[in-house]
């Protein structure tokens, strides 16, 4: 009998996520760099704006999903204290990509900037111009940036070690996107 999973929409929304945030980190990293060709700055800024906006749309819905369908149980060799801390961690994946996004946006809005699908859309500004809050929200966007950086490398980490060393069924829980049977 196979272990039991995460539904489809779960595993297929949370390596859409993953690929996003893992192109979306470098390329915020890279595009703030002094002396950067100025071509390759404008492209990395605006697949990091609106990839990110598109990322908040996609943590509301997958919040929305994961509500109504409980992610599977453990399998009972797991101790309960790494059950608490992988709990924990992903809790605070949750909040780190709701806070990314939204500090994102208010640097960039709140600081008289484009965000071209948003605004190809004709979705007004939601918060006034203000240099201040635009400043406030960039210290905020950076502490997380370093947190999620931090969190993911652990979340990572975790899951190579079941995947590959454990082997105990918990990274197969996530995996495959497509496919396999769900709960
Ligand atoms: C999950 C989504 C996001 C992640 C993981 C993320 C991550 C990052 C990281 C790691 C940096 C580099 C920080 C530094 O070294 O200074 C950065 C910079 C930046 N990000 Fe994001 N970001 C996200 C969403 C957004 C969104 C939605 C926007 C705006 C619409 C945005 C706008 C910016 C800007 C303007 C910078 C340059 C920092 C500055 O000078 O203000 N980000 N981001």
């Amino acid at each position: 009998m196979s272990e039991p999973r995460y539904s489809m929409p779960s595993r297929l929304i949370h390596w859409v996520m993953a690929l996003l945030i893992l192109l979306t980190i470098p390329a915020g990293m890279v595009m703030v760099q002094p002396g950067l060709d100025r071509g390759l700055q404008n492209t990395l800024f605006i697949f990091h704006k609106n990839i990110g906006v598109a990322l908040l749309a996609l943590v509301v819905l997958r919040a929305a999903w994961r509500l109504g369908h409980p992610a599977p149980p453990l399998p009972a060799t797991v101790p309960g204290w790494q059950a608490r801390i992988a709990g924990l961690s992903h809790m605070a994946l949750y909040a780190l990509m709701v806070t990314l996004p939204v500090a994102g946006y208010v640097r960039v809005k709140a600081g008289g900037f484009p965000i071209e699908t948003l605004d190809a859309l004709g979705i007004p500004s939601l918060v006034p111009r203000s240099d201040a809050l635009a400043e406030v929200a960039k210290t905020i966007h950076y502490g997380a940036g370093l947190a999620i950086v931090a969190v993911l490398a652990a979340h990572i980490g975790a899951a190579l070690f079941h995947g590959i060393v454990k082997r105990d069924g918990v990274f197969s829980r996530i995996w495959p996107p497509v496919g396999g049977k769900g709960r």
